[in-house]
């Protein structure tokens, strides 16, 4: 098995691995060591069905059930999630869902998030569909003292407004929907259980204050910290090729999809979401 970065942020190219096959324990260990040194992992080429996607995404840890859309859900793998660009969206609009197309880190509105998101690209378009890697333990590392001493010990609020991210683009809050979520608290940092490192874990997308503080403090606080690590030196963006297996970490990443799929193409996913780490085997 070859390990070959994907960049000089994050991610990593697997090669020499078929994993419609058996897959020995070495081998195990080695693509888990891989994502956990590398956050994201890319296996090309691979001619899986949904029973085989799962059990891959079994190394990893348990995989979370589906609990909305049952339209959506693979017919021979319920655990298995459909994302489609014919998807139409709920609003009356009659548009493509653009799902998850700002910066946020999957389920942080949940008390326990996915720790890891796995995508199998079904179908690609030409052009379009990428998406984006933000590494959260360099935006950690890249905060000033004064900045992180300030977080020391905070917790934040999450929740989840439906297709729209709490904070725009520009940092300030852009959101005044109301959340479909009742809020969540996690801490703004967090040791990663297998790597030992911190991360950062607030998003734009989720992170509604941090707890304990005054919201007009809190959102200048927020959009400092965005600005700050929502950089190019911090991107990892994900060019996608047909039949390709992307698993990412949750733990240590905030995402974006780029959905902008011409009208005439089409871009096909199968999704897993991986709940809780798997025991060494
Ligand atoms: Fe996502």
């Amino acid at each position: 098995m070859q390990v070959t970065p994907l960049g000089p942020v994050l991610g990593a190219a697997i090669g020499g691995v078929d994993l419609a096959g058996p897959i020995d324990a070495a081998t195990r260990a080695a693509l888990r060591r891989a994502f956990a040194d590398h956050q994201v992992i890319s296996v090309r080429d691979q001619h899986l069905d949904a029973p085989r996607l799962l059990a891959f995404c079994q190394m990893f840890g348990t995989v979370r059930p589906n609990r909305v859309r049952p339209q959506n859900y693979h017919p021979d793998q319920p655990e298995i999630y459909v994302l489609s660009s014919d998807d139409i969206d709920v609003f009356g609009r009659n548009q493509r869902i653009a799902q998850g197309d700002y910066w946020h880190t999957d389920q942080s509105y949940n008390e326990r998030p996915a720790i890891a998101t796995c995508l199998y690209s079904v179908e690609t378009p030409r052009e379009g569909g990428d998406t984006r890697f933000i590494d959260m333990y360099g935006a950690y590392d890249i905060l000033p003292a004064a900045l992180r001493a300030r977080l020391e010990g905070r917790v934040a609020e999450h929740v989840l407004i439906v297709n729209e991210p709490v904070f725009g683009i520009a940092g300030a809050p852009a959101s005044t929907s109301p959340p479909a979520t009742a809020p969540v608290h996690h801490p703004v940092t967090r040791v990663h259980g297998e790597t030992g490192r911190r991360a950062l874990y607030v998003n734009p997308g989720t992170t509604v204050r941090i707890v304990g503080m005054e919201k007009a403090e809190s959102d200048d606080l927020l959009a400092e910290i965005f600005a700050r690590v929502i950089v190019p030196e911090l991107e990892y963006r994900h060019r996608w090729t047909r039949n390709e297996v992307v698993m990412w970490d949750n733990r240590c990443l905030i995402h974006a999809a780029t959905n902008e799929v011409p009208a005439d193409q089409r871009r096909v996913m199968y999704r897993a979401l991986i709940e809780d780490v798997a025991q060494a085997a």
